[in-house]
């Protein structure tokens, strides 16, 4: 008799304590214990935009002084939408009545009320927080009394006269559109995946990266204050070592330095933005001397980009989108079979649920900081290479 068949097959269900993203989920409750980079500081005008956050729709825009505001799209007074607000000096004036709000909700006119509204300081527009640092407009959707400060990285201080910051809000390097339309765990959970890189990217579909990238590392993982981190050693055959270090820290920032290997500290690091539960932005910010640096970083397929590929191309030559993406709109995790080389995506998720608790409880998650004096976090991720310093690498596989 046959056994193993797909018949009866149970389709399973997603850890969606780890997975979803909106108000009081076990996760989005952490999610929203950090800042989080919601645009690029030109997304903020006097246009409003929609913005969809962790599964909240909200309204940004710059008031005519210059301070951005993100406040709830439906306006208190009867609910239409501040998309179709006019912009002014202190705030936003909702189309319908034209009721003013600055960029902290308080109600600064009600044109039709006497005395533009004897009573206006009664009623608040929702808002959240906002800051901007490192080309990126942040915000901190949780608890008030829990804000903490926003953190600083030592990566992108003190920047050297010819460099410049380098913000990018494109998808992933190894291929897909801007805004990913799958649940951004299969993505933050990838990070601390080592052994997909010779395989995805090198074996199955050529090399995507660099000739060095293609040989399988020995893989370390280890517990930080902050995360998770993998240390993997590929020896390049010619006397060199390279040590590989990569990190995930809370609540979804990846520390992946260039899988064009250039050397020493991580000169970038990514935000994972959920925008719900299935779709997600990625937000990359760089130093670099050249302001092309993070476009150019993208992998190639067999020298094409990757919105170029046709759809026989996508499916010979997949990549970061094409592998993640059909893992489903969010992934069920109660079918997996982690092994040996899955330590580093057990790992993340048990820290995950590690915080979910710790915020059920009322503690704080890993890595806030609400100490000014602690601002700075300081990034380990890098290529750090042992031996001959000066070897060239190998010829890269891929023209950029
Ligand atoms: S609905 Fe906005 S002012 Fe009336
Ligand atoms: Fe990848």
């Amino acid at each position: 008799m046959d056994t193993g068949t797909a018949y009866g097959l149970r389709l399973g269900a997603p850890l969606n304590d780890l997975a979803q993203v909106g108000p009081g989920t076990p996760y989005g409750e952490v999610l929203r214990r950090y800042w989080q980079p919601i645009a690029k500081v030109e997304d903020a005008t006097t246009r409003p935009v929609l913005v969809k956050i962790l599964g909240e729709d909200l309204v940004l825009f710059r008031t005519r002084k210059g301070a951005p505001g993100l406040l709830h799209p439906r306006c208190i007074h009867r609910g239409a939408s501040l998309f179709y607000g006019g912009v002014e000096e202190e705030g936003i004036r909702c189309c319908y009545h034209g009721w003013v709000f600055d960029t902290e909700g308080h109600c600064l006119e009600q044109p039709c009320e006497p005395e533009l509204g004897l009573h206006r300081d009664r009623v608040r527009q929702p808002w959240y927080p906002v800051e901007e640092q490192y080309g990126l407009i942040w915000a901190y959707m949780g608890p008030p009394e829990k804000k903490p400060v926003l953190p600083k990285y030592d990566t992108f201080e003190n920047l050297a006269h010819d460099e410049q910051l380098i913000v990018d809000d494109n998808g992933v390097g190894g291929g897909g559109p801007a805004e990913l339309d799958f649940n951004w765990l299969q993505h933050w959970e990838n990070v601390m995946d080592p052994f997909h890189v010779p395989i995805l990217h090198a074996r199955f579909s050529g090399n995507q990266f660099t000739p060095e990238m293609a040989l399988i590392p020995v893989v370390s993982y280890e517990y930080t204050p902050t995360g998770v981190r993998s240390i993997q050693h590929r020896d390049l055959g010619d006397g060199r070592q390279l040590r590989r270090v990569t990190e995930v820290m809370f609540p979804n920032l990846r520390v992946v330095a260039s899988p064009k290997l250039s050397s020493g500290q991580t000169n970038m690091i990514g935000w994972v933005v959920p925008q719900d539960d299935t779709s997600f932005r990625i937000f990359t910010v760089a130093r670099d001397a050249d302001p092309d640096f993070l476009r150019k970083l993208r992998s190639t397929h067999e020298g094409k980009a990757w919105k170029d590929l046709t759809d026989l191309e996508h499916q010979r030559l997949p990549g970061d989108y094409e592998a993640q993406k059909s893992q489903g709109p969010i992934s069920l995790h109660s079918e997996d079979h982690l092994t040996t080389t899955d330590q580093g995506v057990a790992m993340v998720r048990r820290m995950m649920a590690k915080q979910n608790r710790i915020v059920a409880q009322g503690g704080d998650p890993a890595g806030v900081i609400f100490d000014e004096a602690e601002r700075v976090v300081r990034i380990e991720g890098g290529n750090y290479f042992e031996g001959a310093p000066d070897a060239p690498l190998l010829a890269a596989a891929v023209e950029d």
